[in-house]
């Protein structure tokens, strides 16, 4: 761990420098031949898989943002009231803007001390923690960046905590790994804190396969983006140009799949571990599920963990379900 004091209000945690080079080639190895063939979500989020993320959050067919804000703007000042949270830790925290709806409702109150945001991606967690203590002056950051499927211990006891997963990102796992992460985030929650989960609804078809196939063309920019990321890990000679962006809605696990497809016949080979993936024209990698929950579903994945469902909130389409939670 390295911790790092950048400014009086700030402490930032890096935990990703723990795995070693050789796990990280077998992990990304096992899942390429697996059946089928897929690459760890986690690595779209480089710097610039971040930034591609926010200006698809921004996008005309990318309606989930959108309407997660403004469930958050109706219900934030009454999510605050119930749960009486001073300390908010976000998983998944991206560039924190829904964030600032909560941020704002707990400084209404007077209630507003803590913010942790946990992220993989180190640029966005430094950035947001400097322009979140320039935007709220008594506010202390404790930024953690890691991977919430390994490191979640080290989410730095708080006061009355609020921990927040939105934007639907329980989706991108698969379902076990879904059960065990939410198992991990009630372990590491005090008896009456709250947990606030935001989460995709099934809707139709149309509409979320365009939400992963926008005309301008971002959704495949950051589905092709996890290739240089992992270049950049392994030294794999990954050729971007060779493969397309593929999303498409399973019906049967309400789930869209991004997939990226090869070009032509290809080799890619992994120099240290002198490993060859020969992929043919037509073969195809996935490298994200996007599940969609129903309120039985998400209620379901909740109580499985030990939470007790205290409120749900969903927009007038049902596109975008907000549940509060508690640990008894
Ligand atoms: N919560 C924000 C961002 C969602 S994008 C929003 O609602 O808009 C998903 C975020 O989860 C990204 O910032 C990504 O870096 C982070 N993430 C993905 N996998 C992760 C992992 N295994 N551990 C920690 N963060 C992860
Ligand atoms: C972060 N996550 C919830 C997004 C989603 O909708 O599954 C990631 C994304 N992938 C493509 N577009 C957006």
């Amino acid at each position: 761990m390295n911790t790092a004091l950048d400014h009086n209000r700030i402490t930032i945690d890096v935990h990703l420098t723990d795995t070693h080079s050789e796990t990280l080639d077998e992990e990304i190895r096992s899942g390429l031949l697996a059946s089928p063939r897929s690459l760890p979500t986690k690595y779209f989020y480089d710097d610039y898989g971040s930034e591609l993320f926010e200006r698809i959050c921004e996008l005309p067919e990318y309606y989930q943002t959108r309407t997660e804000h403004a469930l958050l703007a109706t219900y934030a000042d009454d999510i605050i009231h119930i749960t009486g949270a001073d300390e908010l830790v976000e998983l998944g925290s991206g560039a924190s803007t829904k964030t600032r709806v909560l941020l704002d409702a707990m400084a209404h109150v007077n209630q507003l001390q803590f913010y942790v945001p946990f992220d993989v991606s180190e640029g966005i967690v430094r950035r947001v923690a400097q322009e979140l203590a320039a935007e709220y002056s008594c506010l202390r950051i404790h930024g953690v960046i890691g991977d919430f499927l390994a490191h979640m211990e080290h989410i730095p006891n708080g006061g009355k905590r609020l921990v927040a997963f939105l934007g639907g990102t329980l989706g991108n796992l698969k379902p076990d790994t879904a059960e065990a992460f939410l198992a991990s985030v009630y372990n590491e929650m005090n008896s009456g804190d709250y947990f606030l989960l935001g989460i995709q609804l099934i809707t139709d078809i149309e509409r979320l396969e365009a939400a992963y196939n926008d005309v301008s063309g971002l959704s495949a920019q950051f589905n092709k983006n996890i290739l240089p990321v992992v270049h950049n890990l392994t030294g794999a000679n990954f050729d971007p140009n060779a493969f397309e962006h593929v999303a498409i809605y399973n019906q049967p696990d309400h789930r869209i799949e991004m997939w990226l497809r090869s070009l032509c016949n290809q080799t890619i080979t992994f120099p240290r571990l002198a490993w060859h993936l020969p992929l043919k024209a037509g073969e195809s990698i996935l490298t994200e599920i996007s599940t969609k929950y129903n309120r039985q579903l998400a209620e379901n994945v909740l109580t499985t963990a030990g939470f007790t469902l205290r409120e749900w909130h969903t927009d007038s389409q049902e596109l975008l379900g907000l549940a509060l939670a508690y640990k008894p």
